[in-house]
C-alpha cells in the first residue's frame, strides 16, 4: 500500500446516521402523494442525490410529475429534513469516528469530506466537526453524482494529493464504486456482503485505530 496522505469521508452513514431523517422526510412526502415507502426501498437512496432520490421514489409510487413540481417537492422534503436535523448534536457522531479523526490530525494526514448532500456544512456544524476537515466537497459543488469519481477527485485535488495516496470511507455501494473509479483505496463501512467492491470493510470506527487500519490494508 502506498503511504496514505489523505482520508476522504462520506458524511451520511459514515460520520452520522442521517438516513433515518431522510427516510422520515421522504416517507412523509410519499404518503402525501398516496403511497408508502419501506425501509428496504430507502436503502436504494443511500449516496444518491436529492433529485435522483425523488425520481426513484416517484417511480416506486408510479407518479409522474413535471420538472417544476418535482423541484417544489424536493424543496419541501428538504425543509422537513432540515427540521429533523436540528436535533443533531455533537453526541450524534457515530461511535469512534471522532477519535479516528483526532488520530488522523495528530498523524498530519489530510482530511476531506466527499458527500452528495447539499446540507453537509449544516450537519457538520451541528456535530461541531467542521474543524476536522481541510476541504469539503458536497452536493453544492459536484455536477456528477456517485458512482462517478468526481466528488473524490475534487477532494484529492483540493488537498493536493494524488488519488493513489487517498483512502475513501463509504457506506454506499455507489460511493465505493466512485472511490475505485477515482483510483483510490475504498474502505467500506457496513457489511462485506453488500460492499463487495471495497478493499476492506469494517463495521464502523469503534475501537479502530489509524495504524490498525493501515496495517489491515497492507
Ligand atoms: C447522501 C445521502 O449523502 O446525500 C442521500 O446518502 C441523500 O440519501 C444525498 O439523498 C443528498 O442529500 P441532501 O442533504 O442534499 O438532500
Ligand atoms: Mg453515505
Amino acid at each position: 500500500m502506498p503511504t496514505v496522505q489523505a482520508c476522504l469521508f462520506d458524511l451520511d452513514g459514515v460520520i452520522v446516521d442521517t438516513a433515518k431523517y431522510h427516510y422520515l422526510a421522504w416517507r412523509q412526502l410519499a404518503n402525501r402523494l398516496g403511497f408508502d415507502l419501506s425501509l428496504e426501498q430507502n436503502e436504494l437512496l443511500k449516496g444518491i442525490s436529492r433529485m435522483e432520490s425523488l425520481d426513484i421514489i416517484l417511480k416506486i409510487g408510479g407518479v409522474e410529475l413535471g420538472e417544476e413540481e418535482k423541484l417544489k417537492l424536493a424543496a419541501e422534503k428538504n425543509v422537513r429534513y432540515l427540521e429533523l436535523c436540528k436535533q443533531i448534536t455533537p453526541d450524534d457522531a457515530l461511535p469512534g469516528v471522532r477519535d479516528f479523526l483526532d488520530e488522523l490530525r495528530r498523524d498530519h494526514i489530510k482530511v476531506g469530506l466527499g458527500s452528495a448532500s447539499k446540507n453537509a456544512k449544516t450537519i457538520l456544524t451541528n456535530l461541531d466537526m467542521l474543524s476536522y476537515f481541510d476541504t469539503l466537497v458536497d452536493g453544492n459543488r459536484v455536477t456528477k453524482g456517485k458512482p462517478d469519481p468526481q466528488v473524490f477527485l475534487m477532494g484529492a485535488e483540493d488537498l493536493a494529493v494524488s488519488p493513489e495516496y487517498c483512502i475513501v470511507f463509504e457506506d454506499a455501494v455507489a460511493g465505493i464504486q466512485s472511490a475505485k473509479a477515482a483510483g483510490m483505496i475504498g474502505v467500506g463501512i457496513g457489511e462485506a456482503s453488500v460492499l463487495t467492491e471495497a478493499d476492506l470493510v469494517i463495521k464502523g470506527f469503534e475501537g479502530v485505530t489509524v495504524s490498525d487500519l493501515f496495517e489491515k490494508l497492507k
